[in-house]
């Protein structure tokens, strides 16, 4: 229950405290003038974007159009506010055509009970396991996935599991082979997929982590037989030291930190680190604050997440480790969608 029902329901008293714990409260009513008149736009938009996927003519230019309104509004108003309006987008008739597209009715529905699994992220990477749930997918549908599947976030991601790619390769050449790789959060580990170090029988062991049966299920039967070890387990285990799984080169989170509140972050971040051998890399990867089609995955796709700037990308490195002994730097991706923190232990 958000802060304003609470204050209206007739029950809970209004007091400082709570107006003051989201500091956002009042401005935030949905009586507020800011409110009604976002509303009222919110339709609007809405509305003609509907118009135009129903016209059929150009469902991407609809969509274009949508998510671009959207930012602007998310961008233009009070947080509060914003967070007010989320479920009436979503309660809009538009979700009906929107929905068609497989990305983000999976995104929406979260048939794993969680958002952002695996199979969404196939999605996104247009990979070839999902090309089979696209062609079932309407005219419409299609469409509208070939507009959001290239929509800032995804190109973002498929550049993600490149850049992870070329860490696993870049790590296991200074090392000489025989490097040890911990993936965190591993979904359906694609970017292994691209790693010539994998291909060329380099790496010792990769052990890829997730708390998802499935995705373990599927790493473990699609990379039977190499060096590559699914296992079941999950960020809390991690850190309660669960797995007695050693040390490692390099070890690295994708899609995960997104998720994390700031000091489960540092707790996680700290405890990398220690599983870390001297000159090992840790790398996280976050959506970034400005990302372009926030506003869209919080509304129609129903999906959340905790994006971050490159100074929020520092406080968690700061925050987690002496920075005096280690190597860190903070990079974003080429399309500025996506921002990764890197640290490397000195020797
Ligand atoms: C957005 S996907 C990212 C998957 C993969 N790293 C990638 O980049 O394609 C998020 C993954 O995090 C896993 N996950 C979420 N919370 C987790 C946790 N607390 N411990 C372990 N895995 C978790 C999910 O099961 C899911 O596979």
């Amino acid at each position: 229950m958000n802060q304003v029902q609470i204050a209206f329901d007739g029950e809970s008293l209004i007091t400082p405290e709570l107006i003051a714990a989201d500091g956002r409260a009042i401005d935030g009513h949905p009586q507020s003038e800011q409110f009604a008149t976002a509303r009222v736009q919110l339709g609007l938009v809405m509305n003609i974007a509907r118009q135009r996927l129903e016209a059929g003519t150009a469902p991407a230019a609809a969509v274009g159009y949508l998510l671009e309104t959207l930012h602007d509004m998310r961008r233009a108003l009070d947080p509060a506010v914003w967070q007010e309006l989320i479920p009436l987008a979503q309660d809009h008739p538009i979700a009906a055509l929107i929905h068609q597209d497989p990305l983000t009715q999976r995104s929406f529905e979260k048939p794993r009970g969680y958002s952002g699994d695996a199979g969404l992220l196939d999605l996104i990477y247009r990979h070839p396991d999902a090309a089979e749930t696209v062609a079932q997918s309407t005219a419409l549908g299609q469409a509208i996935y070939d507009y959001t599947s290239h929509a800032p976030s995804c190109v973002a991601a498929r550049e993600r599991i490149e850049i992870l790619a070329r860490h696993v390769d870049a790590v296991t050449a200074a090392r000489g082979g025989d490097s040890e790789i911990l993936t965190i959060a591993a979904g359906h580990l694609r970017e292994a997929e691209l790693s010539s170090a994998l291909q060329g029988g380099q790496i010792k062991r990769w052990v890829a982590l997730d708390q998802d049966p499935l995705s373990v299920g599927l790493v473990a039967r699609n990379h039977a037989g190499s060096c590559i070890e699914a296992m079941p387990g999950s960020v809390r285990g991690l850190l309660g030291n669960a797995y007695g799984i050693g040390t490692f080169d390099f070890i690295y989170a994708a899609g995960l930190y997104d998720y994390l509140p700031e000091r489960v972050a540092v707790r996680l971040t700290q405890k990398c680190l220690e599983m870390l051998k001297p000159n090992g890399v840790f790398l996280f990867a976050n959506f970034h604050v400005d990302m372009l089609d926030a506003a869209y995955m919080e509304t129609l796709a129903n999906w959340p997440l905790i994006l971050r700037s490159e100074e929020d990308v520092w406080n968690i490195m700061r925050s987690s480790v002496d920075m005096n002994t280690v190597d860190a730097e903070v990079e974003l991706g080429a399309n500025r969608n996506m921002v990764y923190g890197i640290v490397t232990k000195r020797g």
